[in-house]
């Protein structure tokens, strides 16, 4: 069984502090690092999704503030470009508050500029190490929750995108789950959406399954209707980019499809998320900002990812294509919310708020 992938890392060589990234638009062909020494660098990097996935956008965004302290950036406005790069993981608005707060309490205290950034520092530090304590407590709340669902163990889950260690601290949100089951060996099955347009499915969380050493099954995402219909998905395991104080649920698109086959089929949906890609204010999903992506994503494959390989064209040139990155699921759809702590069913806007205040208070 390999060791979990390390997606990012603070380090500090003699030319001074940089952000260090596990390039995942090279995964699976190439385990390449990327260095960011500065903070345009880290935004291509969050925009091109080098580094991805809602909880690691806020510890790089945490980290990020840091890097533009430490390298004579303009805090403030740094802080503003960090948190728009990309607009629906409220992780990253969120990484980046946390630690231009700590900043400012620094400075606010007398600190110099030194101080200043190292307090940045260690938050950025704090929030990472906290999400991977999250990680490790969903992967145990939701595999107490597959075990009560389906008494009968030896579970088929199906997942859609990559939410493992790659988008984490720790070994992620809804991977962390089948981690777990994984090893007290009740996984029966992995089924892996590719994910298109950009393929996390089928580059990063095959990846990590096959890593993990985990019984794992790739299909196209059209493919998952006949495999619902055939019986073969015990329960839909999913990530979060955002969920509003409704419970709504803003997913890497193709999840609300599978939302639908799931409640068609009689098959629980679970969404894992932690408690910071809660946004209790954002109302529902109608106010959560979809990011949409340009149309090459899709009008070439392998989907205009960055590097060597040149994508190829697979539509006419000049092709308009709809590629919008989420879609949302509304909470009817959703038979459990996930988080470090606690766990949301049936899944209701007071429901929500309440977790969320236990959460914030303790
Ligand atoms: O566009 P991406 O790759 O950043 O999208 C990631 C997802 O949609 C994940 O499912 C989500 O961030 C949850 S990860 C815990």
């Amino acid at each position: 069984m390999g060791s979990a992938p390390v997606a990012l890392r603070w380090d500090e060589p003699p030319e001074g502090p940089v952000i260090v990234l596990l390039d995942q638009r090279r995964l699976p062909a190439e385990e390449v690092e990327l260095v960011c020494t500065d903070v345009p660098a880290l935004i291509d990097a969050i925009r091109t999704l080098a580094v991805r996935g809602a909880p690691l956008l806020g510890v790089a965004g945490a980290y990020g503030l840091a890097l533009a302290a430490v390298r004579g950036f303009d805090v403030e406005e740094a802080a503003e470009m960090l948190s728009a790069a990309r607009p629906t993981a409220v992780n990253l608005a969120y990484g980046v508050g946390r630690a231009l707060t700590a900043y400012r309490a620094s400075l606010a205290g007398g600190a110099g500029p030194e101080g200043a950034w190292r307090a940045a520092l260690a938050e950025a530090r704090a929030l990472h190490r906290e999400d991977a304590q999250a990680s490790a407590r969903m992967a145990e709340q939701g595999l107490e929750l597959l075990k009560e669902l389906l008494p009968g163990g030896g579970f088929r889950l199906l997942t859609h995108c990559n939410t493992g260690a790659l988008v984490s601290g720790g070994e992620g949100t809804a991977l962390a789950v089948a981690g777990a089951a994984h090893r007290i060996g009740e996984l029966r099955r992995l089924w892996v959406d590719e994910t298109r347009p950009l393929l996390q499915g089928a580059r990063l969380t095959a990846y990590e399954a096959a890593r993990a050493g985990m019984p794992y099954t790739l299909l196209t995402d059209n493919a998952a209707g006949s495999l619902f219909s055939a019986g073969e998905v015990d329960a839909v395991v999913i990530g979060a980019d955002r969920i509003a104080a409704d419970g709504s649920v803003a997913n890497k698109v193709g999840s609300y499809p599978l939302a639908v086959l799931a409640r068609y089929h009689h098959v629980p949906f679970l969404v894992v998320a932690p408690t910071t890609t809660v946004d209790l204010t954002t109302a529902d999903g109608g106010a959560i900002e979809v990011e949409q992506r340009p149309a090459l994503e899709v009008t070439e494959f392998p989907g205009g990812m960055p590097g060597e390989v040149p994508g190829r064209a697979v539509a006419p040139l000049g092709t308009q294509a709809y590629n919008p990155a989420f879609d949302i699921t509304p909470p009817e759809l959703v038979t459990a919310i996930v988080t470090e702590n606690g766990i949301v069913s049936p899944v209701t806007k007071t429901g929500l708020a309440e977790l969320c205040a236990r959460s914030r208070s303790g």
